[in-house]
């Protein structure tokens, strides 16, 4: 296989107006999502769903990337092409979730490390033979009384740089995720905090491990009230907030930050982004990897039915290029309107 650098496929996956479609739900993960619908989460309704997100033509006009999950990443399209392969063939990079999710920490029962270091040296060959071209952890830091603790923020960015390393070495560009959980009914201000203390913290644990930042993307969430907090913050003030807060705390070395949803509704998710795109003048490059802000409304057309698959990817390519005008600073209330 011919071997691609890793900023060659950060440049891919930076492309101006393109955002990154996270549909690397875990087993657990998508039978809560397809339960809401009362869809069964067989392997074949996973492989039908997938292959209506993937198959959605002229998504690539806004999709630069798609995460997905080990199963997926096996699996074919019904015309029997691999799903790595069909999404090269549209110009999206295949990339794949390979931690093997958030367990209660040993020792601080409401907190969670993140697992799955044991033969990720091994994996990561195969799913790099597999065609994926980028991987993605997810570490789970949540915010309450007396936590995060420094312990769990540690343990966690620790993980996160032996993950990140071990790309790197495998040729894989690693997304480092440390989301700091929407639960709660924190100020915004103390989301701030914590986003900030967590990412200096990673950012320390990635020097140590001598990961090279030119060769990875940030993933994180925005800075945001707690979900149950009475006082949520305006648009402008997430913004600005947000944009301090990486400001702060992210080197500038990183090439390109990405954002994840973590439960905002579609339409939030892309207000947000696009006013954070209006800051100008930024070091690194802003963009999205929403999963539920991008599949939300896709995954209720479709209801796990074939007749719907038109009328659903019609919805995914309409968030799709909303998200694609945030990252621009040019979504208005006329682009949600739609066509
Ligand atoms: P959400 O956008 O639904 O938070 O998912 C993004 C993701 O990849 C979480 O790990």
């Amino acid at each position: 296989m011919k071997e691609i650098s890793l900023s060659s496929i950060i440049q891919s996956l930076l492309t101006p107006g393109k955002g990154i479609l996270a549909a690397d739900e875990s087993f657990p993960t998508i039978e809560r999502r397809f339960k809401e619908f009362a869809i069964p989460s067989t392997t074949a309704n996973r492989c039908a769903y997938r292959e209506m997100l993937f198959a959605t033509p002229g998504v690539n006009e806004f999709i630069s990337g798609a995460i997905l999950f080990d199963e997926t990443l096996r699996q074919q399209t019904s015309t029997g092409i691999p799903f790595p392969e069909a999404l090269a063939r549209q110009g999206i990079v295949p990339g794949i979730k390979v931690d093997l999710g958030a367990v209660a920490m040993a020792g601080f029962a409401s907190e969670k490390i993140t697992q799955g270091l044991d033969g990720l040296r091994e994996r990561l060959a195969e799913y790099r033979e597999l065609g994926a071209r980028f991987t993605k952890w997810r570490a789970v830091i949540k915010i309450g009384d007396q936590i995060p603790t420094r312990t769990c923020i540690e343990a966690n960015a620790e993980a996160l740089a032996q993950f990140a390393a071990l790309s790197q070495e495998a040729g894989l560009v690693p997304i480092v995720e440390p989301e700091v959980l929407m639960d709660g009914s924190h100020p915004l201000a103390r989301c701030e905090e914590v986003i900030t203390v967590t990412l200096i913290q990673v950012f320390e644990s990635l020097f140590a491990h001598k990961v090279a930042l030119e060769g990875m993307l940030l993933k994180t969430g925005m800075v945001l009230s707690g979900k149950d907090c009475p006082t949520q913050g305006e648009t402008a003030e997430v913004a600005e907030a947000t944009v301090r807060t990486l400001l702060r705390a992210v080197p500038a070395a990183v090439p390109g930050i990405v954002f994840l949803s973590g439960g905002q509704s579609e339409q939030a998710a892309t207000e947000r982004l696009n006013a954070i795109s209006t800051a100008g003048n930024l070091p690194w490059k802003l963009t999205f990897s929403y999963g539920r802000a991008l599949q939300d409304s896709a995954l209720k057309t479709w209801g796990g039915s074939a007749e719907n698959v038109n009328a659903a990817q019609a919805m995914l390519k309409h968030r799709a290029k909303c998200n694609s005008l945030a990252t621009l600073g040019k979504y208005s209330t006329a682009a949600e309107a739609g066509p």
